[in-house]
């Protein structure tokens, strides 16, 4: 499998962080776009630089609109963008396509493929709520960062892993980031 991870910068770098490090950890190849924004949340929430992400995933610059995720023709399996910001889920919504993460998050819709949309504000404005639901009704998967508790998390990493198993469920793939309800 192949899977594209856009990462912008809203709150929860870590979110992007333990998506990358699970599908890498699960043989997924993991293609990431950090937003400059992403970069600098990455740096000041979890002290990571990009070469950390590098040691899992290929690593483009949102610039390089020449890079394989903005063509079709490269073959992916989905794209998740999380966290996702107001900022990048307005350009979302309006197909933007004007840097590599907007540009591969519609390629990822035009060709049929599965796009997760994780966006992290609150409160939300009515302008956010429409945003959501004209990429819900393109068959866009909305997943906002509500994490659940009834997994009872003791540490803020079962926290995170938990909305990471939740994306990855969405791909069916296979994981041990918390324990399903009734097993
Ligand atoms: C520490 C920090 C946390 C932020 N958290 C959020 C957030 O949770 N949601 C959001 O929409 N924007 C948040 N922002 C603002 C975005 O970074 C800003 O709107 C930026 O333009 C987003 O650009 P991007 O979508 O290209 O990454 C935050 C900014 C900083 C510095």
């Amino acid at each position: 499998m192949r899977i594209a991870v856009g990462v912008t910068g809203a709150s929860g770098a870590i979110y992007g962080y333990t998506l990358i490090k699970a599908l890498y950890d699960l043989g997924i190849e993991v293609h990431a776009v950090y937003t400059d924004m992403g970069l600098k949340v990455l740096e000041y929430e979890c002290g990571h630089s990009i070469e950390v992400i590098q040691k899992y995933a290929t690593v483009y610059d949102n610039a390089d609109l020449f890079a394989p995720l903005a063509s079709g023709s490269f073959k992916m399996n989905g794209m998740v963008v999380v966290p996702c910001s107001m900022h990048t889920l307005g350009a979302l919504a309006g197909a933007s396509g004007r840097d590599l993460l907007t540009r591969a998050a519609d390629v990822t819709l035009k060709e049929g493929r599965k796009l997760v949309v994780v966006p992290r504000e609150t409160p939300m404005t009515p302008i956010h709520l429409e945003n959501m639901l004209k990429l819900a009704r393109s068959g866009v998967v909305v997943m906002p960062a509500a994490p659940g508790f009834y997994h009872k998390p003791a540490t803020v990493d079962d926290i995170v892993a938990f909305m990471a198993g939740k994306i990855l469920d969405i791909f069916d793939i296979e994981h041990a980031l918390f324990k399903r309800w009734g097993n």
